[in-house]
């Protein structure tokens, strides 16, 4: 039995959400390890929808534990509208089913105000972030002046950190983004009944993990956003500010590499894109109009409508080697029937070359044109269909060749969004770990 992480390999919205929520029933604990509020994991089960943006996509099955790990940003005012919602709805009626790693960083007002401030600024040449504070409070990890909820937790260490920041932030504020200042009692207040609210899920959560791991208990490593918005490997500057590969699941969980054995990558059969930055297959006719219609692709977190084009297998390539994926799961592959000809991008051309691997340069990524392979489509909707076998010549043929381009094996293919609509070809958790003998 194997541990089995679950990662984006495009720009995010793969649908993360149905995938992890289909593997949960296979493990025992679900780990968030990176991002905040700025995901949006969308689940449909029995016909209803939750969208989940902080609380791991586990907190729908009452028996499983779900952690968010010392990687991820929290807002703590979103995650208690979120665990109240879900309580509401009958889920997470158990409070020590769902714990928070006391080193995570928490957002702050000034963070969101810093966020979207900067974006205004920016004009033309916005990132289009969620504007949630993400990247102002990862920033600010890094810069050492972060407060993590065992330094909320202690009283002294919450306000003297406050008062220090605030101090600097509203300077910040004031004379470089010309925005108002924020008021120290106000916060402190907020945050102080925030404390209340939250203390009693906080733990030392590595510590939790490898005690469970040690016991045999099987780890789900959820991943948001996706390998091409990662701070180092995707479309810098065009990024979120967290570490979205397999890599950042140990970082930010505390947990080490040889605690996950399967590594199972999300792509869906065509690509998708919220926010700015360089996207070679985008399609701005009909056809893209017709991804976005037909695949409802409008954002979980911010509503904006996402840009869409052709499957780019140089992108996911790339997300196979960055993140050592042992397969990949595939989806929205109905949403593409109707087409009578689905081009995949193989490789990108460059004044004069062919390129093979995702660029690091934003100039050559700007302005690169793909190269496509025509595949042949299909008429009949794929949302009823369950077995490979039963997926029409042409369906097959396109997985196949994607699995080709990619180098990696497609486990399981999605034709809509409910639970069952899923062919299923390969479970992780039953696979041998990788380099295992056995
Ligand atoms: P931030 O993470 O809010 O700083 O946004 C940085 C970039 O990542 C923007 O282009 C966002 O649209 C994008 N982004 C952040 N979170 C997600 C996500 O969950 N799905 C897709 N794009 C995202």
């Amino acid at each position: 039995m194997a541990n089995v992480a679950i990662i984006g390999a495009q720009w995010g919205d793969e649908g993360k959400g149905k995938i992890v929520d289909l593997f949960t029933q296979d493990a025992d604990i679900i780990v968030r390890f990176q991002g905040g509020n700025n995901a949006g994991h969308t689940l449909v089960v029995d016909g209803q929808k939750t969208v989940l943006h902080l609380v791991p996509s586990g907190a729908l099955h009452a028996d499983k534990f779900c952690v968010i790990g010392n990687g991820v940003v929290v807002d703590p005012e979103f995650l208690i509208e979120e665990i109240d919602a879900l309580k509401r709805r009958g889920h997470l009626q158990d409070d020590s089913r769902l714990r928070i790693s006391e080193q995570a960083h928490v957002i702050m007002p000034y963070h969101k105000l810093i966020d979207q401030a900067r974006e205004r600024l920016r004009g033309e040449g916005m990132i289009g972030t969620t504007g949630r504070g993400i990247g102002p409070a990862y920033e600010d990890k890094v810069a050492r002046v972060g407060i993590r909820f065992v330094d909320l937790l202690e009283e002294d260490t919450f306000r003297e950190k406050l008062e220090r920041n605030i101090a600097e932030k509203n300077f910040y504020l004031k004379a470089i983004l010309k925005e108002n200042t924020l008021d120290f009692d106000a916060i402190h207040r907020s945050y102080g009944l925030f404390r209340e609210r939250l203390k009693g899920y906080v733990e030392n959560t590595g510590l939790l993990l490898d005690r469970e791991v040690r016991a045999g208990k099987r780890v789900l490593f959820e991943g948001a956003q996706g390998t091409l918005l990662d701070v180092d490997h995707g479309t810098y500057p065009f990024v979120t500010s967290s570490s979205t590969i397999t890599g950042g699941a140990c970082s930010g969980s505390g947990i080490g590499p040889q605690h996950i054995q399967q590594v199972i990558g999300i792509s869906k059969a065509y690509t998708t894109r919220v926010g700015s930055g360089p996207f070679p297959t985008e399609l701005h006719g009909p056809d893209g109009e017709t991804l976005r219609r037909e695949g409802a692709e409008f954002g979980a977190t911010t509503g904006r409508s996402r840009r869409c084009g052709w499957f780019d297998a140089v992108g996911v390539r790339h997300a196979v080697r960055t993140n050592g994926l042992t397969g990949l799961a595939l989806t929205k592959l109905d949403v593409l029937t109707g087409f009578k000809q689905i081009p995949i991008c193989t490789a990108y051309r460059y004044e004069g070359s062919t390129i093979n691997e995702f660029p690091a340069s934003s100039k050559i990524m700007q302005n690169a044109k793909p190269v496509y392979q025509e595949m042949n489509g299909w008429d009949s909707p794929l949302d009823a269909v369950r077995k490979f076998s039963d997926l029409p010549a042409n369906a097959q043929k396109y997985v196949r060749r994607i699995e080709e381009v990619i180098g990696t094996e497609i486990i399981l293919v999605s034709v809509g969004p409910g639970r069952e609509q899923t062919i299923l070809l390969k479970n992780p958790f039953e696979e041998k770990p990788v380099g295992s003998r056995q």
